[in-house]
């Protein structure tokens, strides 16, 4: 996983998210938007549920975590498949050193990786335009409650994928629990436990 530096001298490293991780990225969400971050309405794509399979990063700095990103499994109301990127935050005082940079590029490149076709998010468009994202394909698309409308921007992965996307964006299955109801002899039980822990 890539390394950085920084005026402090422990090295950055970006890695996957693990369970023990989980009290300090809290506590840095925590820091970065207040106690109002469950109101946002992108919350309402995450809830309950966890990230997409691979995609929870944080970056470390001498054994302390300054760093999150996470990314979620959504489908428009017109079927294309995506992810919803989000929150990203990095403490206070490890910003401006390319954290946040080297998160988002790293999240991307393993998207991509992944086979994921295309990135949603809600955000400032100053900041995620260097990463290729821009409002020129959200026109046509809603979060499910309240957001500005130019701040949902996106970032195809494969070229055309949100090509014709419209409607409302609403949380996907993984794609786990995709292949087991496709696969299994007992599909018509709901398998609510089938997504992968954050690891
Ligand atoms: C946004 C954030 C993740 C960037 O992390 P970072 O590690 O400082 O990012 P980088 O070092 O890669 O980039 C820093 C650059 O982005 C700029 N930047 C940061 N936030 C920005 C914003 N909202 N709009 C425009 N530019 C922004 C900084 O001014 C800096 O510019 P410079 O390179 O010209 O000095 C961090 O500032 C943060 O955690 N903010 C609070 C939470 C937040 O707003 N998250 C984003 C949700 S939309």
């Amino acid at each position: 996983m890539p390394a950085l530096a920084s005026e402090n001298s422990a090295r950055i490293v970006i890695g996957r998210e693990r369970r023990s991780d989980v009290a300090a990225r809290e506590d840095l969400l925590d820091a970065a938007f207040g106690p109002t971050r469950f109101e946002k309405t992108s919350e309402r794509l995450r809830e309950g549920r966890r990230p997409a399979r691979g995609l929870a990063f944080v970056a470390r700095q001498g054994g302390q975590l300054v760093g999150t990103l996470r990314l979620w499994p959504v489908v428009t109301a017109t079927g294309h498949t995506g992810l919803l990127l989000g929150p990203l935050a990095v403490a206070a005082d490890a910003r401006c050193h390319g954290i946040g940079a080297a998160l988002m590029w790293q999240a991307l490149y393993k998207a991509k990786t992944l086979g994921h076709r295309a990135i949603l998010l809600v955000g400032d468009a100053a900041y995620y335009n260097r990463f290729g994202f821009s409002a020129e394909k959200t026109g046509a698309l809603r979060m499910p409650g309240p957001n500005e409308r130019a701040r949902l921007l996106a970032c195809e992965l494969v070229p055309e994928a949100l090509s014709g996307a419209r409607g409302v964006i609403s949380a996907a299955p993984s794609r786990l629990s995709q292949l087991v109801q496709q696969v299994s002899p007992l599909r018509h039980i709901h398998c609510a436990t089938t997504e992968p822990a954050a690891s």
